[in-house]
């Protein structure tokens, strides 16, 4: 092992960190009632609405309407596919941690749902959100290490609060809220599009403005998380987001730089 993977690995020994698992039999039938109308509302929208590499994500992963997402059986597929892992987490977690565990191939992933009477809003990220719109998308290699290493520049700059922010925009408007084109047409990858039969069809509508995916904008764009966005960056191809890392860290530094003036 050398230097860089000790350093990297860090995370897995961190306190904070604690070894939690899905417990799969304790699902309630209310939560398998909340995952099918959940999967029944959405899925129907998306051969349509979402990226061809989500669609074929989810025909890997499986996913299906009468089954809460497995995620041991998800972690045997994706260690085959990307070499992926799902990790369990509490809820929301320090930005470290988070960073942390991407940049070592895990998706950090709460494991409730949520209840029948909050099937539209919902404060924080339920594991509909996490699985069902964030997993299938874990198939995708470029994707992936597009993700792996726009985690590993926060954690360069993780003490620094406002390079931390600015990296958010990134993920914001890719990850949580990115679309593509495809063979001419606008799709989905984002997922907290995904997950939200509502913003689906608005996203793609005339409404929104849709502009052409740019590193230096995104950073100088804020967001926010209590309504749907008035912009979307849209990518041509995953391989894009890769390959636009080496100017994420360039402006990145240009805007840091700037701030300390
Ligand atoms: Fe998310």
């Amino acid at each position: 092992m050398n230097t860089n993977t000790k350093q990297k690995e860090w995370v897995f020994s961190d306190q904070r960190l604690q070894k939690l698992r899905q417990e799969y039999d304790a699902y309630t039938s209310e939560d398998f009632k909340v995952w099918q109308i959940l999967f029944e509302r959405q899925m129907p929208n998306l051969p349509k609405a979402a990226s061809k590499a989500y669609l074929d994500g989810v025909e890997i992963v499986g996913f299906t309407a009468d089954r809460i997402a497995n995620f041991e059986d998800l972690n045997q597929i994706l260690a085959k596919t990307t070499g992926w892992e799902v990790q369990v987490v509490p809820g929301l977690i320090d930005d470290d941690l988070f960073f942390g565990l991407l940049n070592n191939r895990r998706f950090p992933s709460s494991t409730w749902l949520r209840k029948m009477e909050q099937l539209d809003y919902l404060e924080e990220p339920d594991m509909f959100h996490d699985a069902f719109a964030h997993m299938p998308m874990l198939t995708n290699q470029p994707y992936v290490d597009f993700l792996e290493n726009l985690s590993g520049i926060a954690l360069k700059h993780i003490n620094n609060p406002w390079a931390i922010q600015l990296l958010s925009r990134i993920y914001w408007f890719t990850i949580e809220f990115g679309l593509i084109k495809e063979d001419g047409e606008l799709k989905i990858y984002g997922a907290g599009i995904l997950s939200s039969a509502g913003e689906t069809k608005f996203s793609l509508s005339n409404e929104p403005k849709h502009i052409d995916y740019d590193v230096r904008r995104i950073l100088n764009q804020e967001y926010w998380k209590d309504r749907f966005q008035d912009k979307y960056f849209v990518i041509e191809n995953y391989e894009q987001l890769y390959e636009s890392l080496p100017e994420i860290e360039s402006v990145l530094e240009e805007m840091l730089l700037e701030k300390r003036q």
